[in-house]
């Protein structure tokens, strides 16, 4: 069984994702991170996210150690969504992510595209949402707990602007699948979106 969960940046996706994976006892890929140790390694190089060729390289020379603080930045995140952009990119993280959802028990990925470009045939497509204002909330929270503190009003900057390049680029853009569940968790807390991802996937598993 394959759980595809989509959503824009802090919707609550990678959480629901988690805890979807712990309860049906399968594998978990956070895809974001993919994207976002491709921008850590540009970064770190100084390298320039206006161009394809160097973020390619970045893409090459690939070294994710998921614990490391900074792929969770600021900086960070919009590189990650500059790089994204780059189909040379996507395709050289592609077969790594398919190879996963391809495993012979099946797993859970969460990130823009998994429902509509890794994993078409996903049993079960969420699509996770919450309203920006809601997330810059939840993002400028989680930042703060990690000591990066940044005002409210750029956390939500950021978020309009990678919502606006996540959706409108070329190359698998962030869009909701036709036959994805959606799952709005703007006035759900953690326990809450969790309970309803939970139950929104045991009732299309018995419809199935
Ligand atoms: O956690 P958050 O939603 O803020 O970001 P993320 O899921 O870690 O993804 C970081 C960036 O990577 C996003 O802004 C997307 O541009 C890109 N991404 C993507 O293009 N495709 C995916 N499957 C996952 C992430
Ligand atoms: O993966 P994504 O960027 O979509 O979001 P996340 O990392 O799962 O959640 C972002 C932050 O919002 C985390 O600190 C979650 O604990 C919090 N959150 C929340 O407050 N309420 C929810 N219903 C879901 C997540």
């Amino acid at each position: 069984m394959v759980i595809a969960v989509d959503g824009p940046a802090a919707s609550g996706k990678g959480t629901i994702a988690r805890a979807l994976a712990r309860h049906f006892g399968l594998p978990h890929m956070d895809t974001g991170l993919l994207y976002r140790a491709v921008a850590l390694n540009l970064w770190r190089w100084g390298g320039d996210p206006a161009s394809e060729f160097e973020a390619l390289r970045a893409t090459h020379e690939l070294n994710l150690d998921p614990s490391d603080q900074e792929l969770r930045s600021e900086p960070v995140s919009k590189i990650a969504s500059a790089v994204s952009a780059y189909p040379s990119v996507r395709a050289a993280l592609l077969e790594r992510q398919q190879d996963f959802a391809g495993q012979p028990g099946g797993a859970v990925l969460d990130g823009r595209d998994i429902g509509t470009v890794i994993a078409p045939d996903a049993e079960v497509k969420l699509f996770v949402t919450a309203s920006a204002e809601v997330r810059a909330v939840r993002r400028q929270k989680e930042l703060d707990g990690r000591g990066m503190h940044v005002r409210f009003e750029d956390v939500l900057a950021d978020i309009h602007a990678r919502d606006e390049r996540d959706s409108s680029r070329d190359a698998a853009p962030l869009r909701e699948a036709a036959d994805a569940l959606h799952l709005d968790t703007s006035e759900l807390d953690v326990d809450e979106a969790i309970s309803a991802a939970i139950r929104l996937v045991e009732e299309k598993l018995a419809k199935a």
